[in-house]
């Protein structure tokens, strides 16, 4: 959202910088566009430490843009989902100073073993106590075994959904209810994946607890009570498959789950394959899978995946639209948009994630035509890969993506694998054969 397009000149994008460009959207096809949060907030986490659910930060625009976003993009087919903050809120947040709140967040007399996703203990002490974070001390956990908590984001649902948000990401969605006896966490093992050797434990009394998914069955009966229902679309951080699963519950939890074991795989055809073909063996039936190589918390596809190689970038981006489901793309992926540099002076965010979020190259000019003043973050190469020139260029990796997308629209069927050389990955969906040549790199894709 800050990195889109500025439009009042302060350097930070917002509403109305969005919505002047509903019209690339349309042109691009996308049918939903997922804004990261917009709710007021003192920025310690960008957007993810809220300090008041019901409103609009001023620095991102008013409750009237909103509504205007969402009138002006409805009526070219583009939903607005937004992206809600339940694991924790900001400590500005008027509840955690509130007395009579204080069982809205988890305190313990003593901290436990667990470490916060940022580094260092999950623990703060505060009047004699200690709270939990389990990301930065600015963010403190609610706690999900208060009704009243549970009572509060269901009447925050309602409200965007009575101004027709068409649905939500939700943050940390794995992650809402925490151990009730708050016991350690076992340590990792040598067999674990990296991204949970890196904390030295399993995080599995911290988050991941299994009544989370009471909140969402709840929720999805929320969603339901519109018409159209809701879209609930989970950042369900697991890395086991039948834990991401569970998340869709019996079509009454979740519609869609972010899947992180695509998000953390190498560009290698037979890793992807296996990712692929497990996860849609480990989905209920008629469950949606979601897929994305990029977003704003882990370095870009273009950059992790692809190295800047254009041939890569062309075949991450065929794959992640022919598959069966959903593709989230974010901003940029469609040019290649890769990794800006940001000098040790710019870095803001509290886990170094500046470079994934530097902001969209809209053109050439010296300031990307992303603001008038003087961006939040540094432009990236923008000059080398912009939407203007690449608009241009039939031949671009951006009208390929709009190409791709077009094509999505029309596959239903499902996703049957075809014999494949080595470094090759080959499958048909309806009429339309996907042959992905990881060496080339090269991707085809042959009608029949
Ligand atoms: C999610 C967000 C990330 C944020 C964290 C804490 O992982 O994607 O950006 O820092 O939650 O809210």
């Amino acid at each position: 959202m800050r990195s889109f397009a500025d439009f009042n000149g302060d350097g930070v994008g917002d509403l109305p910088g969005l919505i002047g460009k509903l019209d690339y959207f349309e042109w691009l096809g996308v049918d939903a566009l997922w804004l990261s949060p917009i709710n007021p907030s003192p920025n310690k986490d960008y957007g993810y430490d809220v300090s008041d659910y019901l409103d609009v930060d001023p620095a991102l625009g008013t409750m009237a843009d909103l509504d205007r976003l969402i009138e002006d993009a409805g009526r070219r087919g583009i939903r607005v989902l937004l992206d809600i903050v339940p694991n924790h809120t900001s400590d500005q947040h008027p509840w955690f100073s509130d007395p009579e709140k204080r069982d809205w967040y988890v305190w313990a007399d003593r901290p436990n073993n667990w470490v916060s996703a940022f580094g260092g203990p999950a623990w703060t002490q505060k009047d004699g106590r200690w709270y939990l974070h389990n990301f930065a001390p600015g963010q403190p956990d609610l706690n999900w075994w208060n009704d009243e908590v549970r009572a509060e984001f269901e009447r925050i649902l309602r409200f965007w959904f009575d101004r027709g948000v068409a649905g939500f990401r939700i943050d940390v969605a794995h992650g809402l209810v925490k151990d009730e006896l708050l016991r350690d966490n076992p340590p990792a093992t040598r067999d674990d994946p990296p991204p949970i050797r890196r904390f030295g434990q399993r995080q599995v009394y911290n988050s991941r607890r299994p009544e989370v998914h009471d909140v969402f069955r709840r929720w999805r009966s929320i969603a339901e009570e519109y018409d159209p229902p809701r879209v609930l679309l989970g950042e369900t951080w697991v890395l086991e498959l039948a834990d991401w699963a569970a998340f869709y519950g019996a079509d009454d939890e979740l519609q869609l789950a972010f899947n992180f074991l695509m998000a953390t795989a190498t560009l290698d055809a037979t890793e992807l394959r296996t990712v692929v073909e497990t996860s849609l063996a480990a989905l209920p039936a008629g469950a949606k899978p979601v897929w994305h190589g990029s977003n704003h918390d882990v370095s870009r596809m273009a950059t992790r995946w692809c190295k800047g190689d254009e041939g890569k970038v062309r075949l991450a981006l065929t794959m992640l639209l022919t598959l069966p489901g959903a593709t989230v793309l974010y901003q940029g992926d469609e040019i290649g948009q890769e990794d800006g540099v940001v000098p040790p002076e710019r870095v803001l965010d509290i886990s170094g994630r500046d470079p994934e979020r530097t902001p969209m190259p809209w053109n050439g000019e010296p300031k990307g035509g992303f603001t008038s003043g003087e961006s939040w973050l540094p432009m990236g190469e923008h000059r080398r890969r912009n939407v203007a020139a690449q608009r241009e260029d039939p031949g671009s990796v951006l009208n390929l993506t709009r190409e791709l997308i077009a094509l999505k629209k029309r596959l239903r069927g499902p996703y049957e694998p075809l014999p494949a050389s080595k470094g090759g990955w080959r499958y048909r969906r309806d009429g339309v054969v996907v042959d992905l040549d990881f060496n080339g790199p090269r991707a085809r894709i042959e009608e029949a």
